[in-house]
């Protein structure tokens, strides 16, 4: 049984080893914020890209991988934009948008749109959603929504998207874990159906 006196204070657990690794204030100094990034890259993820208009009609796109589910009932997504990227000033409350999850073989769709100053949709095959807003041809499924609200946290915007309209292709996903693009793989075994 635990004894919960001794796992109570600001110091509890200071000293914990886990497996060999001492724990890290991701906040200390550079390294630490290297290693803080290091460790969230371990999360694996899929790879959006998420489009939208500006006011006079020109496309925007940001390759992101922050997207989750955030509610069923109503339909909402989330996801968040780095206050640096030049898509920032996109993407407002009521703005329509679209996500486009990216199947295997779009690697370079995935690059392509994290550059900035690049011109993005140049060599991709575009259909039109709700509203005009760029749709990416060949992804593995799509969510058109509406900024239903947008959050400051830290260095990022929080975006959350009520969903107007799905389409699941069913396709193989792109996958982003570790800092690198990749695939499931045939070796990849369903451990559980959750
Ligand atoms: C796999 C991957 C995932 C990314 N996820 C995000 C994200 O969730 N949020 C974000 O703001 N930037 C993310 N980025 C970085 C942006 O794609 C990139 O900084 C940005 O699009 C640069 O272009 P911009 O300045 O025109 O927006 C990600 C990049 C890659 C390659």
């Amino acid at each position: 049984m635990t004894d919960s006196s001794k796992i109570r204070g600001n110091d509890a657990g200071a000293d914990l080893i886990i497996e060999g690794v001492d724990g890290i204030d991701p906040a200390a100094d550079e390294g630490a914020r290297r290693q803080f990034r290091d460790t969230l890259g371990q999360f694996a993820t899929g790879v959006t890209v998420m489009t939208t208009l500006t006011a006079s009609g020109a496309h925007v796109g940001i390759t992101v991988s922050s997207f989750n589910s955030l509610s069923l009932d109503p339909p909402l997504i989330l996801w968040s934009i780095a206050d640096t990227s030049a898509c920032h000033e996109y993407f407002k409350v009521g703005d329509s948008f679209a996500v486009n999850v990216l199947a295997e073989d779009q690697e370079a769709v995935a690059v392509n749109f994290s550059k900035t100053g690049n011109d993005k949709f140049k060599s991709v095959k575009m259909l039109a959603g709700l509203g005009g807003i760029p749709l990416i041809g060949g992804c593995v499924v799509y969510f058109e929504c509406c900024v239903e609200a947008r959050y400051p946290g830290g260095d990022h915007d929080i975006i959350v998207g009520r969903v107007r309209r799905i389409f699941n292709v069913g396709k193989a996903p792109l996958l982003f874990h570790g800092g690198a693009l990749r695939a499931l793989g045939d070796q990849v075994e369903k451990i559980a159906g959750i």
